[in-house]
């Protein structure tokens, strides 16, 4: 069969798979309308720059989606797991990123056993994503002081639970908070580095979309096949 009769024979399968994303657009598809296309749409270092100003600003803007991303670790049992958290840092001239957690969860174990992880980051308004590969890192000494430092009232308190986040209960009522056991929940409560090694952007527009890798460890960066 000629190459071409398989490819129309496999393009509807595609697009039914596909449509619901709306990912099938093709760049002379205009359904999109809405946002203007961004300047750095065919510029790889503009674009870098644009993912790591999204990231400062969802520190900063709680409306923002780069606010709470996902991130994902290597569970006990060897499979991925993943939860959401709040953006709290970004140092972009250190490719740094921080999060905050307590000492006795999950992730604590599991980034000690494996410290690389994935964060996930999508914008639907701006259609951007960003899938982040770091190296997690348990911060301590001045970087742990500023951090805790920062910390509002309201957040120091579920740092003040006096069980184990994640262990069983028989009722949500038996849950007790204990500012003076927890030393205002300064005794569990954690700032967690995330180093960037690799930034996956993501840029999807009617006229075509745009992908790119940027690997800091060996700074290069490459436009990908979307
Ligand atoms: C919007 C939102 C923000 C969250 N922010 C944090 C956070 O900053 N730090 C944190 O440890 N958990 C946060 N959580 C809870 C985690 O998603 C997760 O349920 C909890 O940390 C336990 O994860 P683990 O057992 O995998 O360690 C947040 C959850 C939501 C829905």
């Amino acid at each position: 069969m000629h190459e071409w009769i398989f490819c129309l024979l496999r393009q509807p399968r595609y697009i039914n798979i596909m449509s619901d994303t709306k990912f099938d657009r093709k760049p002379t598809d205009k359904s999109t309308g809405g946002a203007p296309l961004l300047a750095c749409y065919d510029d790889l270092t503009a674009s870098c720059a644009y993912g790591w100003s999204m990231l400062e600003r969802g520190v900063k803007d709680r409306k923002s989606a780069f606010h709470t991303p996902s991130i994902a670790t290597i569970s006990a049992n060897g499979s991925p797991t993943m939860r959401t958290v709040v953006l709290r840092g970004c140092a972009t001239a250190e490719k740094t990123l921080r999060f905050h957690t307590d000492t006795r969860s999950s992730k604590i174990t599991e980034l000690q056993k494996n410290p690389l992880a994935a964060m996930h980051f999508y914008d639907a308004g701006a259609k951007i994503q960003l899938r982040l590969a770091v190296r997690l890192e348990m911060l301590s000494g001045a970087a742990f002081d500023a951090a805790w430092e920062a910390t509002r009232p309201m957040s120091r308190e579920c740092y003040q639970v006096t069980q184990s986040p994640g262990s069983q209960i028989s009722d949500p009522y038996e849950v007790t908070f204990n500012a003076a056991l927890t030393d205002d929940g300064e005794a569990y409560f954690v700032p967690v580095a995330a180093h960037v090694l690799q930034m996956e952007w993501l840029y999807l527009a009617a006229r075509g979309h745009r992908r790119a890798l940027f690997d800091f460890e060996h700074d290069t960066q490459s436009w990908l096949v979307p």
